[in-house]
């Protein structure tokens, strides 16, 4: 077997227009009005600049951003007016911004105003946060979203450091993914000294509490979610200091997590210092932690080694699923990581069986596509079965090894797969070029579905789950018999999905009436219950449909029942109903994601229909 890997050395990002080869930001500073009247941030950013040919302009990402003045500098007091132009707008985008540089220019200066549309802004009405007191707005920035909100150059292998002084109603906070610093005249100040890429700049406004939990861990929540909070989260020291046993010091001073309200459409979103949660793993056991050892492993996988583009995602979900399961593995033991493996195993083969090809190779090619779009199980598990792979080729020892002097060759840097791959080339297959052999580099980085000498799925980690629910299918044992009372939460969701194909509402009831499935809180289990409940036509679980599906906006939670749903005609109707109370509350992410695949523009282009059809009569 040759191991020659076919990869491109420099790779020009294709989701940004700036010119960091010509002018690089390497300093962002900013002064933030937040309006929740008019869901608007009144901005005045100064970007300092680094310039690598003297002619050249700067060119910055913007999406919808209304800019009202640019000027420079030659010493970062006194500004002028220069001459800027706005290209074209690209619908993902977004249009490129150039500012003319005279001599010696360094710092520009742009004030302007985000859009109430910004794809990177959530504004949300006091009756759409858990207490419906106070407003709220937080942003996304990943993959390409800080230019809805800050001129930018927004391109992960661009880095910077960033300060900020935010200004808020009274009696609302302000949070940064950054250090922050006093807070005076109602003015927030922030200031992040670590050089971090566009899509880690991140602000929350909001009416927050904070819990420390520990002496550089704490938790920001909304008031009533604070005890929930900071008792599900209480081992996020023990998680960093066992990530730090394994792979060297944790970088960013404080790791404090915040509650977001239930619309947030990820599991969670790895701003340094400040690690974005949704409530939906507020599961009162710690069941739902993988969440967090996930967002905590970024701070190797990510933030201090990031993906040069979007096409090396894989760089930081891949690898920080293959260390959030060791960070499991230590603090929770060995059962409980590798039957959160065994599931993301399930996951993973089921969207290899259902995707094109192309969109099951780790290395994509995205010219011309949303970045978004690679927010699905391949990068995220096959990259951690291609660590596995070499894990278990190299032995745990030396591949330890091999990913503590990877983090800290390449610290604060963004690199491409061509660069890892000659690192690994390097630093582990040519230490043993006889093992190097058995494993397939180039097929796993660039080929579709998975190498026939992937490692094999783990089936030992829910041996009796697996075979109480073929019992139980082939009716030789009782509902009662099934010790569900006793089992974890990965137990439940395994047992759930290994009866799919063997059910009937009946069969639910049955289940139900024993174990009270569709009265269960835990918002994983009651994900998985009602896709059965959707499959089996399950009336009883189907009546809280409408409150999950309006109630939570995460993404992976929603989007498999409304696909479930849209199977069947009538089904696609109800979907369609549930979808125009849900909308109001869902993030301009999973908007995007719904309505393309509900058709929701169609049905609503023929209810217009139906109602003007209805007035002409
Ligand atoms: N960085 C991602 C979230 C993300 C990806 C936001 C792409 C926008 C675009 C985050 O680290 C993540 O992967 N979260 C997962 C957690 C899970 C794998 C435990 C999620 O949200 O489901
Ligand atoms: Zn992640």
């Amino acid at each position: 077997m040759s191991n020659q890997i076919h990869l491109p050395t420099m790779n020009k990002d294709v989701h940004s227009f700036s010119n960091p080869e010509q002018t690089r930001v390497k300093h962002l500073d900013l002064e933030m009005d937040v309006s929740f009247e008019n869901h608007c941030l009144a901005v005045t950013a100064i970007l300092e600049i680094c310039r690598l040919d003297a002619g050249a302009p700067l060119v910055v990402d913007t999406r919808d951003l209304t800019i009202t003045m640019v000027q420079v500098s030659t010493n970062g007091t006194n500004y002028s007016d220069t001459h800027f132009a706005i290209g074209p707008r690209d619908n993902v985008l977004g249009a490129a911004l150039s500012i003319f540089l005279p001599g010696g220019t360094t710092h520009v200066l742009i004030k302007y105003n985000t859009s109430p549309h910004s794809t990177g802004l959530q504004w949300l009405e006091p009756s759409q946060t858990t207490d419906k007191q106070a407003p709220f707005l937080y942003t996304r920035s990943q993959t390409i979203h800080a230019r809805s909100w800050i001129p930018i150059q927004d391109s992960p292998g661009i880095r910077f450091t960033y300060s900020a002084r935010v200004k808020t109603p009274q009696k609302l906070s302000a949070v940064m993914s950054a250090n922050k610093l006093e807070v005076s005249n109602g003015e927030h100040k922030f200031e992040m000294p670590e050089a971090i890429p566009s899509y880690l700049v991140a602000l929350v406004v909001g009416d927050l509490s904070f819990r420390a939990t520990g002496p550089r861990t704490g938790v920001y929540a909304e008031p009533s979610l604070l005890d929930r909070a900071a008792s599900e989260f209480a081992d996020t020291e023990e998680m960093i200091c066992s990530a730090e046993r394994l792979y060297g010091p944790y970088r960013w001073g404080r790791c404090d997590l915040l509650i977001l309200p239930s619309s947030f459409p990820a599991g969670g979103m790895e701003n340094p210092r400040l690690t974005f949660v949704t409530p939906t793993v507020l599961a009162g056991d710690k069941s739902l932690v993988s969440v967090i050892a996930h967002e905590l492993a970024h701070s190797w996988s990510g933030n201090l080694v990031t993906n040069a583009t979007w096409s090396d995602f894989w760089l930081n979900e891949g690898v920080t699923v293959y260390v959030q399961r060791r960070i499991l593995e230590d603090v929770y033991g060995k059962h409980r990581a590798e039957m959160e493996e065994a599931l993301g195993r399930q996951d993973l083969e089921a969207e290899i069986g259902s995707a094109s090809e192309m969109d099951t190779v780790l290395y994509p090619n995205l010219e011309g596509q949303n970045p978004d779009k690679q927010f699905r199980k391949v990068p995220y598990e096959k990259g951690a079965l291609f660590l596995k792979h070499l894990e278990l080729t190299f032995g745990r020892e030396r591949f330890d090894q091999f990913l503590r002097e990877y983090f800290n060759h390449f610290a604060f840097q963004s690199i491409t797969t061509a660069a890892f791959a000659s690192y690994a080339m390097e630093h582990l297959l040519s230490t043993d070029p006889i093992l190097s052999q058995t494993v397939p580099f180039d097929a796993w980085i660039n080929q579709p579905g998975l190498p026939a000498s992937a490692p094999p799925p783990i089936t030992h980690a829910f041996t009796e789950v697996t075979t109480i629910a073929g019992q139980w299918i082939d009716h030789s044992v009782s509902a009662s018999d099934i010790p569900m009372k006793l089992w974890t939460t990965q137990e439940k969701l395994h047992f759930l999905r290994s009866l799919s194909e063997n059910l009937n509402a009946l069969r639910m009831e049955e289940l139900d009436k024993e174990h009270s499935l569709t009265f269960e809180t835990n918002a994983e289990i009651q994900h998985q219950w009602l896709l059965l409940a959707i499959k089996n036509s399950y009336q009883l679980a189907l009546t809280n449909l409408e409150t999950y599906l309006t109630s939570i906006g995460r993404l992976k939670l929603i989007r498999p029942l409304y696909k479930e749903l849209i199977k069947t005609a009538a089904g696609r109707k109800q979907a369609l109903m549930i979808y125009e109370r849900a909308r109001p509350n869902y993030h301009p992410l999973a908007l995007a994601v719904i309505d393309e695949m509900s058709g929701w523009r169609q049905f609503q282009t023929q209810q217009g229909q139906v109602q003007s059809a209805a007035g002409q009569l």
